[in-house]
């Protein structure tokens, strides 16, 4: 494991309409987790269908690209130690009736088919996510001030 991870977290387009992007980063700000990249758009259903290839097969695949491309997300690159899997605990159940109090979902939405923001959910589709999402110039090197506090 490395303090080097990176996962794919975005904020769906229910999210930004909902005016909750800023309590989303401030959750894995809060954290410790150091934030690499961050961009708003207006996804194509192309761009959404690649995205969520695993998932194409499945019955709700339209029903989630046309939500997915409803309005502009807000995808992030956020990079620590084991932050995939301690991200997908940070977002809580898929399906917003079964995450926990104190997750992301948990606390803020109700619905599976609206459920606000995306996370990887390994680290090789992290990486697959993150190049689909962004060019290597978009990912910034930077040290925070505080790294030297966050890990031993
Ligand atoms: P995500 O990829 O968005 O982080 O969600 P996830 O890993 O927790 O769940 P996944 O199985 O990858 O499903 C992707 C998204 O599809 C929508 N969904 N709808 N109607 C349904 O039964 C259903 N199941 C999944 C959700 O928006 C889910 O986040
Ligand atoms: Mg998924």
């Amino acid at each position: 494991m490395s303090n080097r991870e990176r996962t794919f977290i975005m904020v769906k387009p229910d999210g930004v309409q909902r005016g909750i992007v800023g309590k989303i980063i401030k959750r894995f700000e809060q954290k410790g987790f150091k934030l690499v990249a961050l961009k708003m758009l207006w996804p194509s259903e192309q761009l959404l269908q690649q995205h969520y290839s695993d998932l194409s097969a499945r019955p709700f695949f339209p029903g989630l690209v046309k939500y997915m491309s409803s309005g502009p997300v807000v995808p992030m690159v956020w990079e620590g130690l084991d932050v995939v899997r301690t991200g997908r605990v940070m977002l809580g159940a898929t399906n917003p009736a079964e995450s926990a109090p104190g997750t992301i979902r948990g606390d803020l939405c109700i619905q599976v088919g609206r459920n606000i923001l995306h996370g990887s959910d390994a680290v090789e589709s992290a990486n697959k996510e993150i190049a689909l999402w962004f060019t290597d110039a978009e990912l910034v090197s930077w040290t925070p001030a505080n790294e030297g506090w966050v890990y031993e």
